[in-house]
């Protein structure tokens, strides 16, 4: 009997189970979600797609082939092991509501930034000053979760036209207070392309969200490899680079 296609996609995908990598779905297929699918295939790692529209998952999943799954949200979050919510801030605080129940115990990574268009064609910050997205978030995470603010340090054309940079790779900034999952954030920072540093909890949050010293469209002002990004950080805070 001849297999279906999402059968044997989703064999390729949960063939993970018996590697050393954890299962990752990206949910929201816009700009920053299709670019993280898309960089995850290119570096050869299996992802689980989902949106809201059905059309948006088939078109992406038939775009990138067969280490693409389709799926929708909630089976999803069942189903993978890092959620990457690839969606705006206020829909991620919807979100962690709406699916507390399936989000228990998972690892989930925030790539939001606090944003919404002003009146003179910019952007503005939409929560306080010395406020982050990432800490906001961590107080309302559903039980057992783990966060981690990572992905979105960069532009979207920096995200895609920087990835498997060489010879030496750029970098994505992380945060996370959670322990025993930076493993698995710099693996899906690598599988991206990018080469991880973890600038400390969620307390610097806002270093590496919009406007902050270590965001793209913040005092960073672009991609930095390692060697650059060392004279941004203190010693203290080489937490992962070697
Ligand atoms: N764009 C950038 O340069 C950039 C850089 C760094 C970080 N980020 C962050 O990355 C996140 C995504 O940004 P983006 O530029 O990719 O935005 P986008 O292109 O507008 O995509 C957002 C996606 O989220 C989906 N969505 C909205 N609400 C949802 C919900 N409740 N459940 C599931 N999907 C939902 C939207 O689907 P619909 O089609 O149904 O509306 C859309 O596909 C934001 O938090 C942003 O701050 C963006």
């Amino acid at each position: 009997m001849y297999k279906s296609f999402i059968t044997i996609k989703k064999e390729i995908v949960m063939s993970q189970v018996h590697s050393n990598k954890s299962k990752v779905a990206v949910i929201g297929l816009g700009k920053i979600g299709k670019i993280v699918a898309t960089n995850l295939v290119k570096g050869n790692r299996p992802v689980i797609v989902a949106d809201r529209k059905p059309e948006k998952i088939k078109a992406l999943s038939d775009t990138l082939g067969r280490l693409a799954l389709p799926m929708e949200i909630s089976a999803a979050i069942k189903e993978a092991d890092i959620i990457v919510l690839a969606i705006w801030y206020d829909a991620i605080k919807e979100l962690l509501k709406q699916y507390a129940v399936e989000l228990q115990g998972k690892i989930i990574v925030d790539p939001s930034n606090p944003i919404a268009p002003d009146d003179k064609g910019g952007f503005v910050k939409t929560i306080g000053d010395n406020e982050s997205a990432g800490q906001i978030l961590a107080a309302i995470l559903p039980k057992n979760a783990k966060l981690a603010k990572a992905l979105g340090t960069l532009s979207a054309d920096s995200l895609e036209n920087a990835a498997f940079q060489k010879p030496e790779p750029a970098v994505l900034f992380y945060a996370t207070d959670a322990t025993g999952i930076n493993a698995e954030i710099e693996d899906l920072i690598r599988d991206n392309g990018f080469e991880p540093i973890q600038v400390g909890g969620l307390d610097q949050s806002a270093r590496i969200e919009v406007f902050g010293d270590l965001h793209e469209f913040g005092a960073l002002g672009k991609t930095v490899t390692v060697s650059e990004a060392k004279g941004k950080l203190q010693p203290q805070q080489f937490y992962s680079v070697g």
